[in-house]
């Protein structure tokens, strides 16, 4: 009998699950449980449609291994990101697999602006595109893309600012109708780091488009990707800061910010970021979220960063992106 239950989905959400252990607590405990049941936890993040969160995972803190150990659970590759070329200040000093999100030193990684206006029209937070912006699947521009990311809460702000707002791809996908279905199951959506100056304001705002090493160049993602465990097809795609609205946003459609290519990304988007597809979670110390980049995209908000601290620790993991990539070299590397 496995240690593990899994209460599914999480509240308020369509998907999603919570996993508790049975015995000890803790995240040693935890961990050493999901060594010797390494098919529970993927199996239950399969099951609740990509979204697990596991809490009380604080001492992760304390011993930074322990997150490691945890990712490679859910895949064969866990990036370092001393050898992917992360600015040394964003890097864990002593787990390199760990990306560290924080508005305080060494990092000063600033939170995204607050939506304008701040709540929507019946004093909600607001979650759907375009009112709310941000919305990307981490390193989409990058093939084959990876498969999961972990984020856990060293120090999180209070409940009610610095949530992340995930949206179920497989749901949004499958609640479109036959024709549009039909139509996109044959596009790629180009998708390209936010600093390659290809974001669709510096397009708008003329800016001249940087030279790009082969390394750098966006990347054709379908925009119904195949999930390879659940045989799902789900919305896969970014919008104003990951996609190449120069040459894109949608290959083969007519491209910049007024062209067909970029009204069906907005629609697309405003359709998949509906509140009855997302979840907002928000973040208690010690919260490990688990989630699945081939199947949800996600956003950050805003937080008072002029009075508060956020420290947040981040995985990735990949090596089974699915059929569609078989073989590819890591289009990230430099020759
Ligand atoms: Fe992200």
């Amino acid at each position: 009998m496995s240690r593990f239950d899994c209460m599914t989905p999480l509240p308020g959400a369509g998907f999603g699950g919570r996993i508790g252990l049975n015995g000890p607590a803790g995240a040693a405990a935890l961990v050493a449980a999901a060594e010797a049941e390494p098919e529970a936890l993927p199996r239950a993040l399969a099951a609740s449609g990509g979204l697990l969160l596991l809490p009380g995972m604080g001492g992760m803190a304390a011993e930074p291994a322990l997150l490691l150990r945890l990712s490679r659970i859910f895949g064969p590759e866990v990036e370092n990101y001393r050898e992917t070329g992360m600015a040394p200040n964003m890097v864990h000093p002593e787990v390199p697999e760990i990306f560290v999100v924080s508005n305080i030193p060494p990092v000063h990684r600033a939170p995204p602006p607050r939506p304008e206006p701040p709540l929507t029209e019946d004093g909600r937070l607001p979650v759907q595109f375009p009112h709310r912006r941000g919305w990307h699947t981490d390193q989409s521009y990058r093939r084959p893309p990876p498969d999961i990311s972990l984020f856990l809460a060293v120090v999180p702000v209070p409940q009610g600012q610095g949530q992340t707002l995930f949206a179920d791809g497989a749901a949004a996908y499958a609640a479109l109708p036959p024709d549009l279905r039909a139509r996109i199951d044959g596009l790629d959506g180009l998708h390209v780091s936010s600093d390659a100056g290809r974001r669709r304001e510096a397009v708008l705002g003329g800016a001249a488009p940087k030279p790009l090493a082969p390394h750098q160049r966006p990347q054709r993602q379908p925009l119904a990707r195949l999930h390879p465990v659940t045989g799902q097809r789900a919305l896969y795609l970014c919008e104003y800061g990951q996609m190449d609205w120069l040459e894109g946003p949608i290959a083969g459609l007519e491209p910049g910010p007024h062209g067909e290519g970029g009204r069906l990304l907005e629609a697309l988007m405003a359709h998949l970021t509906q509140p009855r597809f997302v979840h907002v979670h928000e973040w208690t110390a010690g919260d490990l979220v688990v989630w699945d980049n081939r199947c949800l995209v996600h956003a950050a908000t805003w937080f008072d960063a002029e009075r508060l601290d956020r420290v947040m620790w981040r995985t990735t993991v990949s090596g089974n992106p699915g059929a569609a990539y078989a073989g590819e070299a890591k289009s990230w590397l430099a020759a």
